[in-house]
């Protein structure tokens, strides 16, 4: 990998960052309930899908966040037809396959990895010359795991330090369809890949060791897409032909689980808790947090089953737990990546110590998660080591000091877990910036006051 280029904030976004700072104070007997905002990685498939198809799609529970506008903009700027009113519906007009026009200023993903990546992959089949450019944060994570695949398409990149935005993309032609082994468990890797075959003539084909959240599988076939999946010799295979139709939807999202698990660990932690967390997802490619907070003895029921876009949802009923230290294996790091901060604060409060395996892929998220997660913890009294890619939390039941400023580095899930480890800690966390959140949970500060949770300026 390429060394990463040194950005730095500007003073404005310092000053935004210091206006939207929080303190987080020690908070029980949460209770009440509440509705979990649509899940991110689905909504950004659905405004590209939707865009793709012929017709008419009308989505709601869409995830209301600035990472979703990101995908918004980029495809309305790609030529799609999109229409939010006052309750985030949105009606998206589809221009088909293999119409995207020419934008005409640069496609800004923000902090959104994952808009960034999909539609790299989308453009990277059509005869488009764009830029790609996103913030300080995403101008420092690797893109060159998503370019070498699409190259053989077709596709022609140039990188920022031969791996980061700003990206000169021009698109193929006249692609050519590929097979390609996944070197890496990542979903945005193999959506962009499925994305670039959509508009390849003949059968793309993506084979994969170690299985990845298969939201953008479950949609192809939900928008009638006719897509084949096989698991032979221990792999999955996914292969469709490109250059067929997609058919416009009705479509209702489900609630993000890794957005439920901030109320979820809170409900657990926090003394004399009793919540109900309404329509969260439930999916084996994205439900390893739950598997480890069942495994540490966390008391969730879970009722009210329901089938949403193709995909299932349940509401939750969660109690204050004691928990049991946890050894997280290597292998269930793909079905909860972005879920280790949170886990890290429910460890801190287990009995015992914990050690998360196999993390080398959190050094790449919106900031150095491996490092964001052991200074948070570390900075607020708790015992926390890191060795090769293994992060070790010795847990205290009674709560740890806190009393640290934390700083959230432009990311969202480090200030989210930063504010619930402040709920059970004996002097209130400091979180710098709580703007960020808006890139996936803009409503988390409301609804864990809602809930009971003593968060002030
Ligand atoms: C996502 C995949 C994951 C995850 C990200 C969303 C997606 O990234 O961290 O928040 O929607 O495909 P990787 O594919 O890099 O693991």
């Amino acid at each position: 990998m390429s060394a990463k280029p040194k950005l730095t904030m500007n003073q404005d976004q310092k000053n935004i960052m210091s206006s939207s700072s929080l303190f987080s104070s020690k908070s029980s007997e949460l209770s009440g309930e509440i509705i979990i905002p649509g899940d991110k990685s689905i909504s950004h498939r659905c405004i590209i899908l939707s865009s793709l198809a012929i017709g008419e799609s009308k989505i709601t529970g869409l995830l209301n966040s600035s990472d979703v506008n990101c995908t918004i903009n980029s495809m309305k700027s790609l030529g799609s037809y999109i229409d939010l009113n006052s309750n985030y519906e949105c009606i998206i007009n589809g221009i088909g396959i293999g119409s995207l026009k020419q934008p005409e200023k640069p496609l800004d993903f923000g902090n959104s990895g994952t808009a960034a990546r999909l539609i790299l992959g989308l453009v990277s089949t059509h005869p488009i010359k764009t830029n790609f450019i996103g913030d300080v944060s995403l101008s420092q994570r690797p893109m060159r795991r998503v370019t070498d695949p699409l190259i053989n398409f077709g596709a022609n990149f140039k990188l920022s330090n031969s791996d980061f935005l700003p990206i000169e993309v021009k698109g193929a032609e006249y692609p050519i369809p590929i097979t390609h082994e996944m070197r890496i468990a990542s979903a945005q890797v193999k959506s962009a890949i499925m994305l670039a075959g959509l508009n390849t003539p003949g059968i793309t084909t993506i084979i994969e060791k170690e299985k990845t959240r298969d939201h953008t599988e479950t949609l192809f076939k939900y928008y009638g897409y006719e897509i084949n999946l096989e698991k032979k010799g221990g792999k999955n295979y996914i292969s469709f032909e490109g250059q067929k139709v997609l058919n416009p939807v009705n479509i209702s999202i489900p609630g993000d689980p890794s957005s439920a698990a901030y109320p979820v660990v809170a409900g657990l932690i926090c003394k004399n808790s009793k919540i109900k967390i309404k329509n969260v997802l439930s999916n084996p490619t994205r439900d390893g947090i739950y598997k480890c907070l069942d495994d540490m003895g966390a008391s969730i029921i879970y009722s009210n089953k329901k089938n949403e876009a193709g995909e299932i949802t349940y509401d939750m009923e969660v109690s204050s737990s004691t928990l049991n230290p946890i050894d997280v294996p290597a292998n269930r790091a793909p079905s909860m990546i972005d879920d280790y901060p949170i886990l890290a604060v429910a460890a801190s409060m287990a009995s015992g110590t914990s050690i998360f395996r196999g993390l080398s892929e959190l050094k790449v998220k919106e900031s150095d998660r491996l490092l964001g997660i052991y200074n948070f913890l570390s900075k607020n009294g708790i015992n926390t080591t890191i060795e090769d890619n293994n992060l070790i939390i010795e847990g205290n039941t009674d709560g740890p000091k806190g009393g640290a400023l934390i700083e959230t580095n432009l990311d969202h899930r480090i200030a989210m877990s930063s504010i619930i480890l402040g709920m059970v800690s004996y002097e209130p966390i400091k979180v710098d910036d709580t703007e960020t959140i808006n890139t996936s949970f803009p409503d988390f500060i409301k609804l864990m006051k809602k809930l009971g949770a003593k968060l002030s300026a």
